[in-house]
């Protein structure tokens, strides 16, 4: 399938590392959760990558957020994109981090790491969830308390529903009174995450996403298989849905 030529729009800078492309392009309609792919031309090579689109499939422009990996070839590229610069992107998303995909449940935990906040907040822009679950917490653990991003748009999600919505951040490297410290696998073990949510994970009620760094993936997944929680296929629906970065 070819490639169609995105203009950035903008891009906003939050932290050194963290930034946000705003970008322009003539896409399908996608399912929020999806991601997409932007690709530029590195010494003589067309490079690729995916990314997570943040917009809800009817906002525009398109939203991706992204951080610079240390000697990573694409995202040192991208982060250096100004307005009116063109990235390559593709006309089709894909992927099945989608709520489409989730039975039925009570409760809903999206829990993410760094980046990968983003398919969350384009799921959370839709009516779906506020429509299917009762109770949605959303966890954004991180390194330091600047890269907790997109406050704004958080904000309006406490707005809409204050009690059926809670904002947990983690922060893993520094002192934090705003949310919880540590790593999340450890929270849920040591019961901090469900005391400060007000709320139990359990089979009967939860339905779990978990995004981004592999290793938290696991981690958790392992947890909650512990507490009765199985992964969720669509053969066999469970409990946990997930989506690796790397
Ligand atoms: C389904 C999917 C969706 C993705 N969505 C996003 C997104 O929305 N935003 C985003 O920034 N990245 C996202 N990624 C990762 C992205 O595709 C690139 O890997 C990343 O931008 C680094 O690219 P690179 O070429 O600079 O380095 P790469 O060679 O691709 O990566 C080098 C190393 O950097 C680390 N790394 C990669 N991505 C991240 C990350 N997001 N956070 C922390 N460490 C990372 C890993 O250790 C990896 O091995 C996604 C990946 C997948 C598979
Ligand atoms: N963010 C920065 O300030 C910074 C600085 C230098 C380099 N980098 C580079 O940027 C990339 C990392 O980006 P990032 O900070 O967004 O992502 P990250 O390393 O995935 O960290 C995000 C959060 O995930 C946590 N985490 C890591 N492994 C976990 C596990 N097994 N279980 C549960 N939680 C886990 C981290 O906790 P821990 O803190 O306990 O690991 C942190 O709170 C790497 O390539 C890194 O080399 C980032």
């Amino acid at each position: 399938m070819g490639w169609v030529t995105g203009v950035v729009q903008e891009r906003k800078q939050w932290t050194e590392r963290l930034f946000s492309l705003r970008v322009d392009a003539e896409v399908e309609p996608f399912k929020a959760g999806q991601f997409n792919r932007l690709r530029l031309e590195i010494d003589g090579e067309m490079v690729g990558r995916p990314y997570s689109y943040v917009n809800a499939p009817d906002e525009r422009p398109l939203d991706f957020y992204l951080i610079t990996v240390p000697d990573g070839p694409l995202s040192n590229r991208l982060a250096a994109l100004e307005p009116g610069d063109t990235v390559e992107v593709m006309p089709r998303a894909t992927g099945f981090f989608t709520l489409d995909e989730l039975p039925d449940s009570r409760d809903l935990w999206l829990l993410s790491t760094g980046t990968a906040l983003g398919p969350f907040l384009s799921i959370l822009k839709t009516d779906a969830p506020w429509e299917r679950f009762q109770n949605i917490r959303l966890i954004h653990a991180v390194r330091q308390a600047e890269e907790l991003t997109y406050q704004d748009t958080l904000r309006q999600f406490q707005e809409r529903a204050p009690q059926q919505f809670q904002y947990i951040p983690f922060v893993s490297r520094e002192p934090f009174a705003g949310g919880l410290e540590g790593r999340v696998p450890a929270a849920i073990a040591e019961g901090r995450l469900e005391h400060h949510a007000g709320l139990k994970i359990t089979p009967e009620h939860s339905q779990v996403m978990l995004c981004g760094n592999p290793a938290m993936v696991q981690d958790t997944t392992a947890i909650l298989k512990e507490r009765g929680l199985a992964k969720n296929r669509r053969r066999k629906p469970g409990h946990i849905t997930t989506e690796n970065y790397w």
